[in-house]
């Protein structure tokens, strides 16, 4: 028999959180700030933020691009992990979002190294790519733009860059059939799988994270 996807025991998750801490004060400040200011409650969980850290570390991420900065939570996560000159560039469509994110990069002390574009990813991220090949692109906003941040991507990475889009599952959605509300998201996530998997650019799995944490691999 097959062994299982995931864990969700809680027991499991809250053993893992003691031991790894993966939120200091910083963080903590950033979420609350982000609460108060009246953003929505949907940045990645500490463990994922933790993950985004230790992966953009693996990859030894000089570069990297973020699509969906939100008040700027995983873009301190991304920036830890990247190398002491690294340099991220985030890419939020709300004013009220990037100006959070502003004060939490200022805060977290990467205000130098973090570039704010405010837009829709789709118009800002042909501005970016002379500025490329990047190490990392972490995507985090729009489902239905997710096909084209992943080609931006795969266009736009360094071979060995790394790729990851967060709520790969699609809440709960990614396997039903398109049809209803969620129609247009679930085609497009499903395109976006069948591209990574399939695609012939990227070596690419998921980790069973809680959202799902697609993680591709430029060949
Ligand atoms: C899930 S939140 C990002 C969370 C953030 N990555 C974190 O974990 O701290 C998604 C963000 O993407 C932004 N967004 C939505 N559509 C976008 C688009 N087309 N271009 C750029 N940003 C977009 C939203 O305003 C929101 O702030």
């Amino acid at each position: 028999m097959n062994k299982p996807f995931g864990n969700c025991d809680p027991k499991l998750s809250d053993y893992v959180a003691r031991v790894y801490t993966p939120e200091d004060d910083v963080l903590v400040e950033i979420r609350a700030r982000s609460a108060a200011a009246g953003l929505p409650d949907i940045q990645v969980a500490a463990l994922d933020a933790l993950h985004l850290e230790v992966l953009a570390r693996a990859a030894r991420a000089r570069r990297a691009v973020e699509i969906g900065t939100l008040g700027g939570y995983s873009g301190v996560a991304l920036l830890r992990g990247m190398a002491p000159d690294g340099e991220l560039d985030t890419i939020e469509l709300s004013a009220r979002h990037a100006e959070i994110a502003r004060e939490s990069f200022r805060r977290a002390g990467v205000a130098g190294r973090a570039r704010i574009h405010v837009g829709a990813a789709a118009e800002v991220l042909p501005r970016l790519a002379s500025g490329g090949p990047f190490d990392l692109v972490f995507i985090d906003a729009d489902k239905e733009g997710y096909p084209a941040y992943l080609d931006w991507a795969a266009d736009n990475l360094r071979p060995g860059g790394v790729v990851l889009l967060d709520n790969a599952f699609l809440f709960g959605s990614l396997a039903d059939a398109p049809t209803g509300d969620r129609a247009v998201q679930i085609r497009a996530m499903q395109s976006v799988h069948e591209t990574l998997a399939r695609g012939g650019r990227f070596r690419a799995t998921v980790l069973p994270t809680g959202e799902g944490l697609a993680f591709g691999v430029r060949v």
